[in-house]
């Protein structure tokens, strides 16, 4: 795998530094704090012999720990560097500034992504000559647990980056989610925030208390949804797959929330039903529902076992 500069190496840059290195990858850390990088190193040292014990690290922590360099100057950090990945704090001035350095230092070919969390990938390149290499690449914290990584593209970013991004992020054990082009929240917050949105409502209104929206969530949707997205999760809860449960459905849905809503049964269906086809045909419905009753058994088994050795 290719070199990787970590620029920013606090919670977020050393978890990179995890999951890029547990790939293969040489990694270089950089931070503006110059004590930073080692104090990340030997935190990173501390967490490798756990991830081996769960089975999440092929190779010895110590083989791991090795591909990681603190490294004192930028210019080290990017030196043949085919990605940096940019984890400052999440203010526009730094950003910024900080991109704009790195668009200056680094090679041309070497892609830019910035881990902000909300910043809009426009609003850190929108001056800067090398904008064209430069997209947010925004992790799940912390990214060597949690796969899905969003790849946001600002209007002028190659379409090629935007591949490649994907592409190192896969080798690296990722799962990208590649948005078409930017808006607030990504992909990833816009589905928390209507979930925290309602969440919150449910609460203040008296209807539920705080613990017993948290048990609809890990004792009720968030299983399925371990495993399986909310499309996934409806088109095997009607006999016909999606559609079929459009037309049965969603009317329960239908005056739960302000105007302004999806049309469920308009065009948007004919796209979620071909990306359902695509997957399971109409025909392996009953099958893939076999599926999904043995996933759900392995993981309340596991869930048992974890609360047992763990805590609950
Ligand atoms: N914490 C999360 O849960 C989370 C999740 C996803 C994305 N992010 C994003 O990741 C980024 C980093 O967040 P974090 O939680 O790691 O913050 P953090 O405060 O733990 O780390 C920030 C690091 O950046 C360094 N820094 C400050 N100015 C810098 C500069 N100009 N150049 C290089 N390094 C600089 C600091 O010394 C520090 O080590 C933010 O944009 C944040 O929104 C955070």
């Amino acid at each position: 795998m290719a070199k990787i500069a970590i620029v920013g190496a606090g919670l977020i840059g050393r978890a990179w530094a995890i999951s890029f290195a547990r790939s293969g990858a040489d990694v270089a850390l950089w931070d503006v704090d110059a004590n930073a990088p080692a104090a990340a190193l030997t935190t990173i040292g501390e967490m490798l012999p756990e991830l081996r014990r769960y089975g999440l690290l092929d190779d010895e922590p110590g083989v791991v720990l090795a591909r990681i360099h603190a490294v004192e100057r930028l210019e080290a950090a990017l030196d043949g560097a085919a990605h940096v990945q940019e984890n400052s704090p999440e203010k526009l001035d730094v950003k910024r500034e900080l991109f704009a350095k790195l668009d200056r230092i680094a090679a041309p070919e070497t892609v830019l992504a910035s881990s902000t969390s909300a910043i809009l990938p426009s609003a850190f390149s929108a001056d800067l000559a090398g904008r064209a290499r430069m997209l947010v690449a925004h992790p799940i914290n912390p990214p060597y647990l949690i796969p899905a990584v969003e790849i946001v593209p600002a209007p002028w970013t190659d379409g090629e980056i935007v591949k490649r991004t994907a592409a190192l992020m896969r080798q690296a054990g990722h799962s990208p989610i590649v948005m078409q082009r930017e808006i607030d929240g990504f992909v990833v917050n816009r589905l928390q925030g209507a979930l925290l949105e309602e969440a919150f409502r449910l609460v203040d209104r008296g209807l539920a208390s705080a613990d017993d929206v948290d048990v609809a969530l890990k004792d009720g949707l968030a299983l399925r949804w371990s495993f399986m997205g909310p499309f996934e999760t409806i088109d095997l809860n009607a006999p016909k797959g999606v559609r079929d449960y459009v037309a049965r459905y969603q009317s329960i849905y239908r005056d739960m929330f302000p105007p302004g809503r999806a049309d469920w049964a308009g065009p948007v269906l004919e796209t979620i039903e071909a990306s359902r086809r695509a997957k399971t045909p109409e025909a392996d419905l009953g099958q893939r529902q076999t599926w999904r009753d043995r996933r759900l058994m392995a993981l309340l088994a596991h869930k048992r076992k974890a609360a047992g050795e763990i805590g609950d």
